[in-house]
């Protein structure tokens, strides 16, 4: 288990001295939108010399395009995760995971921990937190964003809709009132609903005694069987230990995907399906969806690994893109090339 310190406070001077006092007892530091607002960018820095990961919590929302440019300009600040509102869409999302890059990872805020039901149906979602988590969860997956924010509440769902998405969750509350939170859970709570690194502010940073509450906070952790991850050390989440049957059951999946895969290309080089057909299997079927945009482009007919190589770099897809991860502009675009 993972936790990291909101640094929220308007004084730069004030959120340093929590960074040099807890950084031992804390596993990343998350600078949110108060800190960055009064301190001016420049904070990022000094926060990523305390040698943790850093979560610029800025939650970003915008048309893609602006959203690409400030997420480069971000990810350049040296900060590990960067946050962008899921509900934005999936163009956004995928244009935020393109602009932040390799080493930053992009962290889709679901909904808010702060929002009740009320308020989210008052906002036009309707069906309640788990509906509107599933849909944004498998937004973020699709966009190939790191992970989400979630309140445990919903982490078990983000972990259905996949595995592979890092489950974050502020909200934590112990013995204090739950200051604007509205879905909030203790430690315990939120580590046995899923959540993989949990996200405290004013529990620890509303008290006069924060380190006391930091190592009160860690031996909570230890109690319930989670080590705190070592000073520095990455946080991705470590695959479970699996049975030997089901690493069979996963080979021969990998192999089924392999095969399916092999075929489409073979089908889209003599010209059995069109690129529109591939795009639309690609939005419900996971194995296409995770077709290489570059492999599926160079499998057109007419059109070998140079003129694949060029279209990508003409509508500025990444090399690894998937399928399934092209923004609309990307699609439209290749659409009409193939069409
Ligand atoms: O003080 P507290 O522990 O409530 O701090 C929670 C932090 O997590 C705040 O910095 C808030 O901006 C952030 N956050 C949140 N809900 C989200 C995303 C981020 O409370 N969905």
């Amino acid at each position: 288990m993972t936790w990291w310190l909101a640094l929220d406070t308007s004084d730069d001077e004030i959120a340093l001295n929590w960074v040099q006092q807890l950084a031992g007892l804390v596993d990343g530091f998350k600078i949110g939108l108060e800190l960055v607002s009064a301190a001016g960018t420049s904070i990022v820095g000094k926060v990523v010399e305390a040698g943790l990961p850093v979560f610029l919590d800025v939650k970003l929302a915008d048309i893609p395009n602006t959203v690409q440019l400030a997420a480069a300009n971000y990810a350049r600040l040296g900060a590990n995760f960067l946050s962008v509102h899921a509900s934005a869409g999936r163009a956004m999302l995928t244009a935020a995971v393109e602009g932040a890059g390799d080493a930053c990872g992009v962290l889709a805020v679901t909904v808010l921990t702060s929002l009740t039901r009320i308020q989210l149906d008052e906002v036009g979602f309707a069906g309640g937190p788990a509906v509107t988590v599933t849909r944004l969860a498998n937004l973020a997956s699709a966009a190939g964003c790191r992970g989400v924010v979630c309140a445990a509440q919903e982490a078990a769902i983000v972990r259905r809709v996949d595995p592979n998405l890092l489950r974050v969750t502020p909200g934590i509350r112990w013995e204090e009132d739950a200051n604007d939170q509205a879905r909030v859970s203790t430690p315990e709570a939120a580590i046995g609903g899923g959540s993989q690194v949990l996200v405290v502010g004013r529990p620890i940073t509303g008290t006069t005694d924060h380190v006391e509450k930091a190592r009160q906070l860690n031996q909570r952790l230890v109690q319930i069987g989670n080590v705190a991850t070592p000073i520095g050390e990455d946080v991705t989440p470590q695959p479970p230990a699996i049975s030997p049957e089901q690493r069979a059951a996963a080979l021969a999946k990998a192999g089924e995907a392999r095969r399916v895969r092999a075929e489409v290309k073979e089908l889209l080089k003599i010209g059995s399906i069109t690129f529109a057909e591939l795009l639309a299997r690609a939005d419900t079927d996971a194995t296409i969806g995770g077709l290489k945009v570059a492999t599926v482009l160079a499998s057109m007919p007419g059109t070998g690994k140079v003129k694949a190589k060029r279209l990508m770099e003409t509508h500025t897809i990444a090399g690894n893109r998937r399928l399934r991860g092209l923004g609309e502009r990307q699609r439209g675009a290749l659409l009409e090339e193939f069409s």
